[in-house]
């Protein structure tokens, strides 16, 4: 029988983002980020930037799930299902309200060392990311976001400040949350910031033709190679303030499969996981790919990358690998095969796979399969710093969400990673993404519920808030308890 312990001082945890979860988007000083600024949305009607308030939208991020206020009673509900590490995001605009402004918001700097102490009061480890998709608005209007190589000393500045102040209480940072969202066109508004591509929708799974004009295209791996430097320059100073401090990359990393043997198609699915490798060799290796050239040419893109820039990305090489996975992608060239109603925005449907009530692959061999090509690739720790489900909650009779899906879906990716651990993967920890459900980032939703914790709100913002347990949050609580050891049970 297979053993499932995982080794001991594993960090089991959970994972979730300022935008999607603080609201009090205005309170105590704070300034807009550009996610904030996103309507709701839908699996089929894709939301909107719109920064125009007085149009009287419905934006999530306002109160969202009003952990600002309500932190305490979630943490200690983390703590109750044993979680050793806690991954949240600060917003770059609680402490900069305008992103580069001379002086911090104390208030700012306040609410979040109270969170943290509240984390090691129950000896959970911070996992924190200084940027989740969350650029301050003020700055992309006045820098066009990370086109601007300026917005690299700003960011330098904030993580400056929150390094300096939290350097007795956190550990783990990591630099920017799946930094290769900027390569995607709504990576415009998650993140990038760039205003001047006139980016006003965010749709996963039709991106708009006109997205991606070579002048568009050179705008986003320009914004790119910026983060990669300001990245590097968080890394080197996060080591000089503390060198206990271990700094990590986040990549969004789903499995690439070729849809066949054709080797058209294999060729393909190479070309997908790029998307991967063009960022994890920048931070983990601090050199870009071999490929980079030819696969900048090919989108018409050419990079100016100086001595300078090279020296300062060698010198800020991070030391664990975080990813997000969630599902796998299959690519195929082959004219007869539909790849419009695929998996996520990612190809063709993969017949082998059941899929989310959006659409998404369930495909937990994937995981082990991405933890390897990773781990080989670049040996240094790993954290998987998202996965999980976002599915239709139903409230039963007896008040309790009985949710089996998520469990299983738990449960089989839990076993993938201790299958990938025996394989020889260093994989350090597991941040499931929304132990409590949250704003979805692509729809706006609260349906897309990811939670082992439930939350009273819908879709149009109507609800108590209040939390309650669904049956995954004993499952999960029993998987931390045993150290993986259940997942043998049956
Ligand atoms: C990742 C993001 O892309 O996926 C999270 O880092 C996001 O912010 C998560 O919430 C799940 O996606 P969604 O769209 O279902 O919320």
């Amino acid at each position: 029988m297979t053993n499932y312990k995982f080794p001991d001082g594993f960090y089991w945890g959970g994972a979730t983002a300022a935008y999607q979860c603080e609201g009090a988007w205005r309170e105590d000083g704070k300034g807009f980020a550009v996610a904030d600024l996103l309507t709701a949305g839908t699996r089929r009607e894709p939301r909107k930037f719109e920064p125009d308030l007085s149009k009287g939208c419905y934006y999530p991020a306002e109160v969202a799930i009003d952990h600002y206020h309500r932190y305490k009673e979630d943490i200690a509900l983390f703590a109750e299902m044993g979680f050793k590490m806690y991954r949240m995001s600060i917003s770059w605009a609680r402490i900069y309200p305008n992103g580069d402004d001379e002086e911090p918001n104390q208030k700012g700097l306040d609410f979040y060392r109270d969170v943290f102490e509240e984390c090691r009061k129950y000896n959970i480890e911070p996992l924190v990311s200084l940027s989740h998709h969350d650029i301050p608005y003020a700055l992309a209007l006045k820098q066009d976001g990370w086109l601007s190589r300026e917005t690299i000393d700003a960011y330098v500045k904030y993580c400056k400040t929150v390094f300096d102040e939290y350097k007795d209480i956190v550990k783990y940072w990591i630099t920017f949350n799946e930094i290769n969202m900027t390569m995607n066109y709504f990576g415009d508004i998650f993140g990038g910031g760039i205003l001047s591509n006139n980016t006003t929708t965010i749709d996963i799974n039709n991106a708009p033709e006109e997205a991606f004009t070579k002048e568009k295209q050179n705008k986003r791996f320009k914004a790119l190679h910026h983060q990669f430097l300001a990245s590097a320059l968080a890394v080197k100073l996060g080591h000089e303030t503390n060198p206990e401090f271990k700094i990590g990359c986040m990549i969004a990393s789903d499995a690439h499969y070729p849809y066949s043997c054709n080797p058209a198609n294999i060729l393909a699915a190479q070309n997908s996981m790029r998307k991967i490798w063009y960022c994890g060799d920048v931070q983990v290796r601090g050199e870009y790919a071999p490929f980079t050239k030819k696969y900048l040419s090919d989108k018409g893109v050419e990079l100016e990358v100086s001595e300078e820039d090279k020296k300062i990305l060698k010198e800020g090489k991070v030391d664990f690998y975080s990813f997000s996975y969630y599902t796998s992608g299959t690519d195929c060239v082959d004219q007869e095969v539909d790849t419009d109603s695929g998996n996520f925005n990612l190809g063709a449907a993969n017949p082998y796979l059941k899929k989310s009530d959006w659409g998404w692959g369930f495909d937990p061999d994937g995981l082990r399969w991405v933890l390897n090509e990773i781990y080989g690739r670049y040996k240094i720790p790993l954290i998987i710093a998202e996965n999980g489900l976002g599915a239709i909650d139903k409230v039963g009779e007896d008040g309790v969400v009985h949710d089996k899906y998520r469990i299983e879906y738990l449960k089989e990716h839990a076993k993938a990673m201790k299958q990938a651990i025996d394989d020889g993967v260093d994989l350090i920890g597991y941040t499931w993404w929304g132990p409590i459900d949250l704003v979805s980032a692509s729809t706006g939703e609260m349906k897309k519920r990811y939670g082992f914790i439930y939350v009273d709100k819908d879709n149009e913002g109507n609800g108590t808030l209040n939390r309650s347990r669904k049956d995954s949050f004993y499952y999960y609580k029993k998987l931390i308890e045993s150290n993986g050891e259940c997942l043998g049970e049956e």
